[in-house]
């Protein structure tokens, strides 16, 4: 059986890490893009448009006719763009050339150029600009307001709000299929989120909460050291930029600033947060690469599986065990983000191309 877009059981991994399950949703194929991101950027492009176009309009038009040559025709007349470290760009990208929309994508320094190259295959003009990935959120922001583009933003900010919530609105269909793929019996205890601006994050708790009720598991974010902004937010009690210049082979959780709507939902229902670093990201890609007697060898991108890496690090310490109330009737939910959305980095991290690990090679 294909396992794209399945929640994978690694019964091998939870005897070794003495938990009684561990169930990992493989996000690689989705839509080919390569990553969880495809859900929201293009999703949000379609209810902007369809919102524009049906303004004011008796019948309203959907998604055929945005798809349609007279559809595409209008669309050509917006310019969308966004900031990206990679995978909301390609998101992005993708939705506005399906749609016929122009489209500009900002990158910051340390993007590699097999993301920037993904990015522009989609027909959207790459600007790369100085600084970190917060640094590139302004540019696009600045940009947009004094050119009229639409911000197609996976972060929300001050005034800005609508977008980012549809684009979380798609990331809904991830953890819906999760939880269909769970099903009703033995629930999941714990769930591991890495996070950038914690829109991902944000949006599986609300599903989790409103599938789980009271039974919901216990939510534990997992943040880059370089880029621990919920770490630092969460101490502090409060929305807390972190600084510099946020290098992190998790590239695609290399954010200093966290958006304002995810901290509304993460704020209070969070139960713990982590902060790991590359070791661990690398560890865990090469542990699903190698994969075991029980498990077959899956692929995960330097982001993708930095949830369970977390979990990884500290399945052996006792102390850390207890405290986020771990024990071997224990069953914790991933999510695998991305497959290898840069060969190159991922052969390099990894020792092999992801095609031979896909192929069992
Ligand atoms: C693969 C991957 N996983 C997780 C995240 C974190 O998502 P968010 O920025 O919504 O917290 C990202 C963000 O780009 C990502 O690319």
């Amino acid at each position: 059986m294909r396992r794209r877009l399945w929640l994978v059981k690694l019964r091998g991994l939870a005897k070794e890490t003495n938990v009684a399950a561990i169930k990992l949703k493989n996000e690689a194929g989705r839509f080919g893009l390569g990553s969880f991101k495809a859900l929201g950027g293009a999703y949000a492009i379609s209810r902007l448009l369809l919102n524009q176009l049906n303004a004011g309009r008796e019948t309203p038009v959907g998604l055929d006719f945005l798809l349609s040559d007279k559809g595409r025709a209008l669309n050509s007349k917006v310019i969308l763009c966004t900031a990206t470290d990679g995978n909301h760009g390609r998101s992005v990208a993708w939705g506005a050339q399906m749609f016929g929309c122009n489209c500009v994508i900002f990158i910051h320094e340390h993007v590699s150029e097999g993301r920037e190259n993904a990015i522009a295959a989609y027909g959207a003009r790459v600007v790369r600009v100085a600084g970190n990935y917060d640094d590139s959120v302004r540019e696009a922001k600045t940009t947009a307001a004094r050119e009229g583009w639409t911000v197609i933003s996976d972060t929300s900010y001050e005034g800005y709000r609508d977008i980012p919530l549809d684009v979380m609105a798609g990331y809904a269909v991830m953890v819906c299929e999760a939880i269909d793929q769970w099903g009703s019996a033995n629930l999941p205890t714990h769930v591991f989120l890495q996070t950038g601006v914690g829109a991902m994050a944000a949006a599986v708790a609300v599903q989790l909460q409103e599938a789980y009720g009271d039974d919901c598991p216990k939510i534990i974010l997992v943040d880059p050291i370089n880029a621990a902004c919920f770490y630092d937010s969460l101490k502090h009690g409060t929305p807390t930029v972190t600084l510099g210049g946020l290098e992190t082979v998790m590239a695609g959780l290399a954010c200093g600033e966290i958006s304002d709507l995810a901290w509304d939902i993460l704020y209070e229902g969070v139960d713990a947060v982590v902060a790991i670093d590359d070791d661990a990201a690398k560890n865990v890609m090469r542990v699903l690469a190698a994969g075991n007697t029980l498990d077959a060898p899956m692929v995960a991108g330097e982001s993708g599986a930095s949830g369970l890496a977390a979990f990884l690090a500290l399945a052996h310490d006792d102390a850390a065990r207890t405290a986020l109330g771990i024990t071997a009737e224990s069953r914790l939910l991933f999510f695998s983000t991305e497959g290898a959305t840069d060969p190159e980095i991922y052969q390099a991290i990894v020792g092999k191309a992801p095609q031979q690990i896909a192929e069992g090679a």
